[in-house]
């Protein structure tokens, strides 16, 4: 069985002052809970990478960004660098949001370069896919998917470490959660194409699921075979429910 894991994604809230007392909460949230059964990991606003990283530790919880640049240097206004990344310590990112893709054009093409990039400098990318509700209404979940995918596949080996997350668009921050069956058939469908190509890293591959996951979601959507986690948003703000979801999943 894939361990788990509890990945929060702040987006663009909460404050840099206010990051010391997220991780005192949160670390009492999870007082108790048993950590080989579950890998915790929060995604942050670039500036508080630092302050994250310090007071993540008491918590046991990875840090990441939210997203990353190609190239190791140069003119990008804005943009933060793998080297930038790893001079602070943090070896996990966020690539391919889909509010990324959505508000700041990014395609499966600059997708696949960043996956690339960040795999070869060792770090670990949460590649996040996932359809529209006009593509699911159209019938083109599996296309966008396979798409979507296959732009990460051509630029990953069979023992390359990365995550991906599945995020129906639909589902992010409207309350609609997709239900265990649906998001069941998309995270099985998401390794059968991993599979084709690589099946080892089909079967260690950990696919985590996105869109309004809170608590009271969190048992049912971990109970299927291929649901191995949570991307959450809005719910990762609280450190007392973030914190319930990650016990929550520690004894599913
Ligand atoms: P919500 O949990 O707020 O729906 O957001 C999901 C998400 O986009 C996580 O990356």
């Amino acid at each position: 069985m894939r361990k788990p894991l509890i990945a929060g994604n702040w987006k663009m809230n909460l404050l840099n002052s206010k990051v010391p007392a997220y991780f005192t909460d949160l670390e009492k949230a999870i007082h108790g809970v048993d950590r080989k059964k579950v890998d915790t990991l929060l995604a942050v606003p670039a500036p508080f990478l630092a302050t994250a990283r310090e007071h993540a530790q008491r918590a046991g919880t990875l840090i990441a960004t939210q997203t990353i640049h190609e190239k190791n240097d140069g003119a990008f206004t804005g943009e933060i660098s793998i080297p930038i990344l790893k001079d602070l310590g943090i070896d996990w990112t966020l690539i391919g949001h889909s509010e990324r893709r959505q508000y700041y054009n990014e395609t499966d093409a600059s997708v696949a370069a960043k996956t690339k990039a960040t795999l070869a400098a060792g770090i670990h990318p949460i590649v996040c896919v996932g359809e529209t509700r006009e593509e699911r209404e159209a019938g083109k979940m599996k296309d966008v998917l396979k798409r979507q995918m296959e732009a990460v596949l051509a630029v990953v080996s069979a023992d390359s470490a990365f995550t991906v997350a599945y995020e129906p668009v639909w589902a992010i921050g409207t309350g609609l959660t997709a239900s265990d069956e649906q998001a069941e058939e998309a995270h099985a469908f998401i390794r059968a194409i991993v599979a084709a190509k690589f099946p080892t890293l089909a079967e260690r591959l950990r696919i985590l699921y996105g869109g309004s996951v809170k608590s009271s979601n969190i048992q049912g959507l971990l109970k299927q075979p291929n649901v191995d986690g949570a991307l959450i948003g809005g719910a990762s703000l609280d450190p007392a429910e973030f914190g319930k979801t990650v016990s929550l999943a520690a004894s599913v």
